[in-house]
């Protein structure tokens, strides 16, 4: 639906009035009404780089999830503040992941003997707790642009890896670029003792993954390659690696929103693309590209709910909270887990 025309002007002159004391950032599955006033718009990496590089902004309007305003506030100085449209916009993968939970996890570890030779690799899509639990062990945060470049850099310093919270990330990433088998990676529930492995399991894998995943990026499945293919013939089938193992086997390409999105834009006129990532994106792509035929992998919608839980309404309220001098949620991650998270981010922005 076409946006309001009064809450456009309403945002404009906001952001207007603000200038240079605002940033705004978008991630690639925001709604478009919303897209339109990002400053830059990236994917979880990118974002976090961008909010890095804008010491002088006073406000950063985070239009994403609540772990990537979280990490854009570990990233920035204390005098800075990071603002989320809607505080119920959550991602439920990272709420897959506790503190206590990993914790827990670290403990069977140790029990085993065999936590020091592991090196926990934790997703952007995670809590602060998660991060700093990360850096407390000396592991490394990853996005799904440097997956691989992360788990390498993590076998490099030790023998295992504890893959937190997306199973598919981890599990696609090891096998298809690492080499690993299927059979040295172990899936850890933390619903069951021990994560319903044997000690014999949980020392014999090189990939302890955590039982987590993306609904969205759930919702697409081998027949869904199969059925596309059947419709339109010598479609390329691009999907992001959050997606299962048995989809991204079947996929012509796999990569982040950003590789996506160049993937696109460098395709050949007249050739037809299947995208299995979510809505916003692909449809925003397919209007960009008349040229080329662009089409959802899945016959029925996908949006990411928390995503779309930043709408225009809710930016026009946070900017115009700032045109007040009364900023309204605003995130902060208390210093302690913020420094401990800083050290696992700095080294992914330090891997080679
Ligand atoms: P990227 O933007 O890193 O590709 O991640 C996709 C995603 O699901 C973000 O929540
Ligand atoms: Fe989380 Fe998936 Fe939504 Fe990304 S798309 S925010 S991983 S639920």
């Amino acid at each position: 639906a076409p946006s309001d025309p009064d809450l456009v002007a309403r945002a404009w002159a906001a952001k207007q009035a603000l200038g240079e004391k605002v940033f705004i950032l978008g991630h690639h599955y925001q709604r478009d009404e919303v897209v339109q006033f990002a400053d830059v718009t990236g994917d979880s990496f990118k974002l976090a780089r961008d909010a890095a590089d804008r010491p002088d902004a006073q406000y950063i309007v985070f239009c994403g999830v609540h772990f990537m305003a979280e990490s854009a506030d570990i990233l920035t100085s204390a005098s800075q503040q990071v603002l989320l449209p809607d505080l119920a916009a959550g991602c439920s993968m990272a709420d897959m992941a506790t503190a206590e939970q990993v914790e827990q996890c670290w403990d069977v570890l140790a029990d085993l003997g065999i936590a020091d030779r592991v090196v926990p690799v934790s997703y952007m899509n995670s809590s602060a707790d998660i991060k700093a639990f990360t850096g407390r062990h000396g592991g490394t945060i990853c996005t799904s642009s440097n997956a691989e470049r992360a788990l390498t850099w993590a076998f490099e310093q030790g023998e295992q890896v504890l893959f937190l919270p997306d199973q598919h990330l981890g599990r696609n990433t090891a096998v298809r670029q690492l080499g690993l088998s299927l059979d040295e990676c172990v899936l850890y529930n933390p619903y069951k003792p021990m994560g319903g492995l044997t000690a014999e399991q949980l020392r014999g894998a090189k990939m302890i993954l955590w039982r987590g995943h993306c609904s969205v990026h759930g919702r697409f499945t081998p027949e869904c390659v199969d059925d596309v293919r059947e419709r339109i013939p010598g479609v390329n089938v691009l999907v992001h690696p959050e997606c299962r193992y048995d989809v991204v086997e079947k996929a012509d390409y796999v990569g982040s929103t950003e590789y996506i999105i160049k993937a696109l834009e460098a395709a050949e006129p007249g050739s037809a693309w299947a995208v299995g990532t979510e809505l916003n994106l692909v449809r925003r792509l397919a209007n960009a590209h008349p040229d080329k035929q662009i089409v959802f992998l899945d016959k029925s919608v996908c949006y990411c709910s928390t995503m779309n839980r930043i709408d225009l309404p809710h930016l026009v309220w946070t900017l115009e909270s700032l045109v007040a001098g009364k900023p309204v949620n605003r995130i902060t991650v208390d210093p302690r887990t913020a420094e401990q998270a800083h050290s696992a981010l700095e080294q992914m922005l330090a891997l080679p």
